[in-house]
């Protein structure tokens, strides 16, 4: 009797341990289940996808562009495949997949990734959804870099985004975001590329922006038609880079601040009605590269220094 206790005991333990490894297992087959079902939603998957073969389970991690680690899938490369179709919701259960590209497809319809908190690098760029991109971030929380470049999305921009802490890079342009840049935008503190161009945004660009310090690079221009002109905070910027705001109807005056951005080596500006004389600040940018001001109503001289 009391051997057969502890035999039942044992056992527990045996069947608590493999049942543990059996987690890991099952976890691989659920990845294949996840990407069985996604091919499903595909148009035109042959024959880029031939090898995602449904009846062959253990041969997941040498499909075309999956990549495992530990037995689970962590990262999914589906860029350039010409494929079509829509992007099952069940991707958000590949939970422990670091990188996602869709990039260069024709996928259409609505996307919404949630719950992939090991998640770092996202680029859904180069397709044809619709909609918005109000998703639940905050199960995003190692989101870096989210590139949704050249989409239709038609919505506001995003808040959500905001809960992104360690948020580097953010492509949302080529679309058709309508509506303002949120205030709350300038909290998105780790930017170092932000790009909002090619959208249908409207109203000014907020100050707040110009707290964004460790922006290497920002783009707005194109499209859009701003108000007020290009904030002043713009010269706190001191790590900028390239900055392009072309063709977005800002009037006023350029900033004398923006001789404040000591890096910078492209400065496109084109496009506008800027007015009034160019700053005499600008003459301190001794890094910048390429300079354009045509189509404004700009007056007085172009500087020396800017004569190479
Ligand atoms: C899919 O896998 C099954 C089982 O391993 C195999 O019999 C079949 O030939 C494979 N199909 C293709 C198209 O590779
Ligand atoms: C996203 O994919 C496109 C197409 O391959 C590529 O050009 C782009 O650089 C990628 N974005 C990022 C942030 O790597
Ligand atoms: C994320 O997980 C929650 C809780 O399990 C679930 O309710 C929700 O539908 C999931 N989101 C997506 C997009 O799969
Ligand atoms: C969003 O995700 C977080 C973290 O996974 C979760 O705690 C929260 O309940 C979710 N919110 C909604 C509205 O689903
Ligand atoms: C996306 O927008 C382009 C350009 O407006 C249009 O030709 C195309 O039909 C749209 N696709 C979808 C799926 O809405
Ligand atoms: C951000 O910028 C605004 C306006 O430029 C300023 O009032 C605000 O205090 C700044 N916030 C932080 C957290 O630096
Ligand atoms: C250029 O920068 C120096 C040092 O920051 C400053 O003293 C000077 O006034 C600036 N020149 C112009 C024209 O703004
Ligand atoms: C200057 O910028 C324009 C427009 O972005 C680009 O076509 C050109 O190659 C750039 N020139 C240099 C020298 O970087």
């Amino acid at each position: 009797m009391v051997f057969c206790i502890l035999l039942s005991l044992f056992s527990l333990f045996i069947s608590a341990i493999s049942s543990s490894v059996f987690v890991s297992a099952f976890s691989l087959v659920n990845d294949f289940h996840v990407l069985v079902s996604l091919k499903q939603g595909f148009l035109s998957p042959e024959p880029a996808l031939t090898s995602w073969n449904s009846s062959n389970p253990s041969s997941v991690c040498s499909w075309a562009g999956v990549f495992c680690s530990q037995d689970r899938v962590v990262s999914l490369d589906l860029t350039d495949l010409n494929l079509g179709g829509s992007v099952s919701a069940q991707v958000s259960r590949l939970d422990m997949l670091t990188y996602f590209s869709l990039a260069g497809n024709s996928f259409r319809g609505g996307i919404e990734i949630a719950n992939l908190s090991s998640l770092q690098s996202l680029n859904i760029s180069h397709n044809q959804f619709t909609g918005g991109l109000d998703w639940n971030y905050s199960s995003l929380s190692n989101l870096q870099v989210f590139d949704a470049y050249d989409n239709n999305f038609t919505a506001l921009l995003p808040l959500g985004v905001l809960t992104l802490e360690k948020l580097k890079y953010l492509d949302l342009s080529g679309n058709y975001f309508y509506g303002k840049i949120p205030e709350s935008y300038g909290k998105l503190e780790g930017l170092e590329c932000l790009s909002l161009a090619g959208n249908d945004l409207r109203g000014k660009i907020p100050g707040e922006l110009g707290n964004l310090t460790n922006l290497r690079e920002i783009y707005l221009g194109y499209y859009s038609v701003f108000e007020g002109g290009i904030p002043k905070e713009f010269g706190k910027l001191v790590n900028l880079v390239h900055m392009d705001l072309p063709s977005c109807g800002l009037d006023g005056p350029i900033p004398g601040e923006l001789g404040d951005l000591k890096l910078l080596e492209t400065l496109h500006l084109n496009d506008n009605l800027l007015s009034g004389s160019i700053p005499k600040q600008l003459s301190n940018l001794t890094n910048l590269m390429n300079l354009t001001l045509s189509n404004n109503v700009l007056t007085g001289e172009i500087l020396y220094s800017f004569i190479y």
